[in-house]
């Protein structure tokens, strides 16, 4: 039985300003009709699988709520967030909530993936192996040394890798690595055999639970105490807000799949991009004949290549290129689209002074 946990509640400094705002990167419309959040629910569609468990914050509820009503699936479940602690007890609330036995199926609401039916064989290969107690990732084919993912080193086959062919082999992972620095992941890159880990997990529910009980018995202890004492209300579900304020934030990557011993890697090739920076979501938004990706009230007038997002006001060019300028309430960024990523230090800066 396979469970669609759905993650969308990040704080996304890659893309800030946005980010802090009321209307978040998953819930906008990128290259269909559908949110990168609709996307990510549609894409298990064919698998059976139940109804999505989606884990956000208490604040998109009815965003997230209303954007999966449209959708024609069976009516999701919402765990509420009162503050993100990272990934570890997203999921970890998601276990609690579901059936021991059931497979979890991992998927952030803010990747796309082009080509949904090898993206959904990979699954169903995974969910052999989940069903046998592995912790499943799925990996992508790195193609540059890229900081901001975890690696992972390719140990054994595990299944029918020759007979299933290229990009359909199935390796117990040997070592995984989150996010290592520039020149370890050139190394990994040199050396060959690594895949960058994709971000989505399958894993039983009950898996879960024992390897963290191991890795990190602090943040199953919050997470447990705060879903005991959570509260249900229709389809939403709240922990305890304090208890799970309470909890020690780490990552899934950290957390376990860098020590747990029994992980296992399929491969995913896939047409699968995480939209990390706006220079990846501009590529991946619809454009006007000139090239602009546009959102909200704009008037773009001789303008070109440029991502330009209003969320309360009218945001005007004239003559500029190559740009990303997007206005929230409460910031404005304006910047060469090739240097937009680098809104990352300036958030740390922000923060750092407080
Ligand atoms: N509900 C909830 N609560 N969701 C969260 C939280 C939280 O506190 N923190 C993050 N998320 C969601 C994000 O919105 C995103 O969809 C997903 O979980 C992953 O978090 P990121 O913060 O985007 O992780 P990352 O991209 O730095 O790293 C992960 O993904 C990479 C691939 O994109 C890791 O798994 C890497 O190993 C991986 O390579
Ligand atoms: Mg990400």
């Amino acid at each position: 039985n396979i469970q669609p946990v759905i993650l969308a509640g990040g704080a996304g400094t890659r893309l800030w300003p946005l980010s802090r705002e009321f209307f978040p990167k998953p819930l906008l419309p990128l290259n269909s009709d559908h949110s990168l959040l609709q996307e990510t629910a549609l894409r298990l569609d064919g698998l059976s699988a139940a109804a999505p468990i989606v884990v956000c914050n208490e604040e998109h509820r009815f965003l997230v709520a209303e954007q999966l009503r449209g959708l024609n699936l069976p009516s999701p479940r919402l765990l509420l967030e009162p503050a993100g602690r990272n990934t570890a007890p997203a999921l970890t609330l998601a276990a609690l909530t579901a059936a021991p036995d059931d497979l979890l199926m991992v998927m952030p609401a803010d990747h796309v993936i082009r080509e949904p039916e090898a993206f959904r064989a990979a699954v169903r290969r995974g969910a052999a192996l989940a069903g046998e107690g592995w912790l499943v990732t799925f990996g992508v084919v790195p193609d540059a040394p890229h900081t901001g993912y975890g690696y992972i080193r390719q140990g054994q086959p595990l299944v029918g890798s020759e007979e299933a062919g290229i990009g359909a082999a199935v390796h117990a992972i040997a070592a995984f690595v989150e996010k290592p620095d520039a020149g370890t992941a050139r190394g990994y890159l040199d050396a060959g055999g690594y895949a960058w880990n994709s971000g989505m997990f399958l894993l039983r529910a009950g898996r879960w639970l024992e390897e963290l009980e191991r890795f990190r018995p602090d943040i199953l202890e919050a997470c447990r105490a705060a879903h005991t004492a959570g509260r249900a209300d229709h389809d939403f579900f709240r922990p305890e807000p304090e208890v799970f304020r309470a909890c020690p934030a780490d990552s899934i990557d950290y957390a376990v799949m860098e020590r747990t011993e029994r992980g296992a890697v399929v491969s995913l090739a896939s047409g699968w991009c995480d939209v990390g920076s706006w220079e990846a979501l501009w590529s991946l938004m619809p454009r006007d004949g000139a090239g602009n990706a546009v959102q909200g009230d704009v008037l773009a007038h001789d303008s070109k290549n440029s991502l330009l997002l209003s969320n309360h006001r009218l945001l005007a060019t004239v003559g500029v290129e190559d740009l990303v300028a997007v206005e929230t309430a409460d910031a404005v960024l304006i910047a060469p689209r090739d240097r937009a990523q680098e809104v990352k230090t300036l958030v740390e800066a922000l923060r750092a002074s407080g």
